[in-house]
């Protein structure tokens, strides 16, 4: 723990770089189990977003797995630790202007909460990506529904693992069969109602 630190003041802050910018920073933070869709509705809501001209970036679990939380593995308390170095970055990703996409199971609420709890009133967008366990494991697109059933891959969340769901998320998206672009459309739409995007 570091001790004997102060925090500096910058002129240029958090809301000259969004005027620059000329938008609202936030994160639009997408949980749902693995298999949900997060992801590719994350990619076609940035496009989205990015074909209006806003300034975006979408941490994606898969890809921060990768270097900043290659450390990490999936029992409870790497978990959580990923979600807060998570959560650290999106923080300054907004400070700097940008509109955060997340795609990341975040299976505990505390750790939604703790993201939440970093930012301003209004910054944090929950979006529940809500597919039953059941359609998740039947698309399978990695293939590990099916190892964590033989007991290949263990704590798989949903199977052995708890998922938390949100219990008043910003936006409740049910995703079942539906084309993944006809559901990024109705995202885009919800967040718009919302005065979100
Ligand atoms: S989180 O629980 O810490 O938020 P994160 O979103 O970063 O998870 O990573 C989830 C991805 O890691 C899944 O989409 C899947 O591809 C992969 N994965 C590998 N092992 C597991 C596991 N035991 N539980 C869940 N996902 C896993």
């Amino acid at each position: 723990m570091a001790t004997n630190i102060v925090w500096h003041k910058h002129e240029v802050n958090k809301s000259t770089r969004a005027d620059s910018l000329g938008q609202a920073p936030r994160v639009l933070w997408l949980t749902g189990l693995s298999g949900s869709g997060k992801s590719t509705l994350a990619n076609l809501l940035e496009k989205k977003l990015h074909g209006e001209n806003k300034h975006t970036y979408l941490l994606d679990g898969d890809n921060v797995r990768h270097g900043l939380c290659g450390d990490l593995g999936f029992s409870d308390t790497d978990r959580v630790e990923n979600i807060r170095r998570i959560s650290e970055v999106a923080k300054l990703f907004v400070d700097s202007g940008i509109i955060v996409l997340t795609a990341f199971i975040s299976p505990f609420r505390a750790d939604r909460d703790f993201c939440r709890n970093l930012l301003a009133e209004g910054e944090f967008i929950e979006v529940f990506v809500d597919t039953p366990l059941e359609v998740c494991e039947q698309r399978d697109p990695k293939g590990l529904y099916k190892k964590a059933r033989n007991g290949e891959i263990k704590d798989f969340t949903g199977i052995d693992s708890a998922y938390e769901a949100p219990a008043s998320p910003e936006i409740h998206l049910e995703y079942k069969d539906e084309p993944a672009e006809d559901t990024a459309e109705r995202l885009y739409n919800l967040l718009a109602e919302k005065g979100l995007v």
